[in-house]
């Protein structure tokens, strides 16, 4: 019977007794004196079991002699107290097994210690087994959890809305389409690539950019809902934060204004970043160290303070004070460029901001509209290094208010939604939190490609 590393190296009174560990090596050093140190991962734990190997097993020359990094390995031995720097036990091997063999060392992709993380998107199916990846893996799984358990505590119901849907929540026009195609028989063009003009059984469909708009009728019904799922932007994008496929969490919660949002919003990010900080501190240690030197600072200065707004107006008179700096231009009406959302996060607060009422204009027709006429009750969250990591608002609850926003199509073809404000409607609002800027946020990691397994994005879908 094994046990994961991770528990192997929790309990000191496992020290004396036999113990297996199987997992694939990291490392393998072979002394002179005919004995050799295997590392092994098995995902459990950051850290690497050491095991040590006498050239007296029977199989020392035959094949533990030739392991190489990445074979698959199961050791059993007396767990003993180690010498090692950096580890406290190590397995005294008195049986190593192979389970998976590596048949070219030299031609395995990751055998190296260190790649670039350009390089290892190429290798998306083998990137899992480096230190940094294995890291990510459990902060996003911690993260995830965290993200229920802070709904599930406050009574929200997580609700599955479509991925195939024929609506453009945001209106910007960044949509894959749906094709039912027949896979053994692909309707190839003259040219040899596939016809995509299929349509959804007849009719338009795409792949959701949100949930929110199908959220909304659960909200109107259950009071307290989240949808957290996959959602897909065709922007044709190359920045470290965008990615065609992205994950999103979206609450909406009825008899709510933009207060309540954004007090919701402080509320999990920062229960979050208190469960990423408690249960992975051996992983947010090696980012602290490789990846960003103030990224556990910064965190608990998140957890300590309550977070800074201001309206849109004072964003752009505060930009205004120091355009010279930036490349873009900075007058009230604009849409704001990466590098103002940067400024204020990072330079004028130091922490995250929340901006509220924006202008009407540059923001979606379902956004409710403030009393002065030109501004909504929305609200984007700015964190330091990253931007925008959230985007909400209360919703316009007001059919007529709703309609004058509206084009004639959307109005026909969201005639389910105009119901929502027809039939018991009530001030409501909801946000939009993107899972893999989050993720860079809590690691210091620059990239969004890099916080997700398999990153999508232009020329990047094959497998
Ligand atoms: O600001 P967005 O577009 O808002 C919405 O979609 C609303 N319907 C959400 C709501 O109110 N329920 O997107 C929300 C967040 C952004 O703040 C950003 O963090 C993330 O989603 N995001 C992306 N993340 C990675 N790659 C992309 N291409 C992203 N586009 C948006
Ligand atoms: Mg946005």
């Amino acid at each position: 019977h094994w046990l994961p590393i991770k528990s192997i190296l929790a309990q000191p009174e496992l020290i004396g007794t036999t113990v297996t560990a199987k997992g694939w090596l990291r490392s393998k050093r072979d002394s002179k004196a005919g004995i050799s140190f295997l590392a092994i991962h098995d995902g459990s734990h950051f850290d690497a079991l050491q095991s040590v190997v006498a050239n007296t097993l029977t199989n020392y020359d035959t094949e533990v002699l030739p392991l190489s990094t990445g074979c698959a390995v199961a050791v059993t031995g007396e767990l003993v107290a180690s010498q090692g720097k950096g580890q406290t036990v190590e397995i005294q091997a008195s049986q190593v097994e192979v389970i998976g063999g590596v048949d070219d060392p030299e031609a395995y992709p990751i055998a190296k210690k260190r790649h670039s993380f350009e390089y290892l998107r190429t290798q998306a199916h083998l990137r899992p087994r480096t230190n940094t990846f294995g890291a990510i893996t459990r902060i996003r799984h911690v993260a995830a959890q965290a993200i229920h358990e802070l709904f599930s505590r406050e009574g929200f119901y997580w609700v599955n809305t479509p991925i195939i849907t024929a609506s453009d929540c945001e209106g910007a026009g960044e949509l894959f389409r749906v094709s039912h195609l027949d896979w053994n028989n692909l309707p190839r063009k003259p040219d040899g690539s596939v016809d995509q003009s299929q349509d959804f059984f007849g009719d338009e469909a795409f792949l959701t950019v949100s949930g929110q708009l199908a959220l909304e009728s659960h909200c109107l019904a259950m009071s307290k809902v989240y949808s957290f799922g996959p959602t897909f932007r065709a922007e044709n994008s190359h920045t470290s934060r965008h990615l065609a496929e992205f994950w999103m969490v979206e609450p909406e919660i009825a008899f709510a204004d933009l207060n309540d949002n954004a007090e919701l919003a402080e509320r999990l990010l920062k229960h979050v970043i208190a469960r990423v900080l408690d249960r992975c501190e051996v992983d947010m240690a090696f980012f602290e160290q490789r990846i960003d030197d103030t990224v556990i600072s910064r965190l608990r200065n998140i957890l300590d303070n309550a977070f800074e707004r201001m309206t849109y107006t004072e964003a752009i008179a505060i930009l205004e004070r120091s355009k010279e700096q930036f490349e873009f231009p900075v007058r009230w009406g604009i849409d704001m460029a990466s590098e103002h959302e940067r400024y204020l996060a990072e330079k004028h607060v130091g922490r995250p901001v929340v901006v509220t009422d924006y202008p009407s204009d540059i923001k979606a027709f379902y956004m409710r509209l403030n009393d002065d006429g030109k501004t909504v009750a929305a609200m984007d969250v700015l964190a330091p290094g990253v931007g925008e990591i959230i985007g909400g608002s209360q919703r316009e609850d007001r059919l007529d208010v709703l309609d004058s926003r509206m084009e004639p199509q959307l109005r026909e073809d969201l005639w389910w939604y105009r119901d929502l404000r027809r039939y018991g409607s009530v001030p409501h609002a909801g946000f939009g939190l993107g899972f893999e800027r989050l993720l860079a946020y809590l690691t210091g990691m620059d990239n969004v490609r890099d916080v997700i397994p398999f990153p999508r994005t232009p020329g990047h879908a094959d497998f």
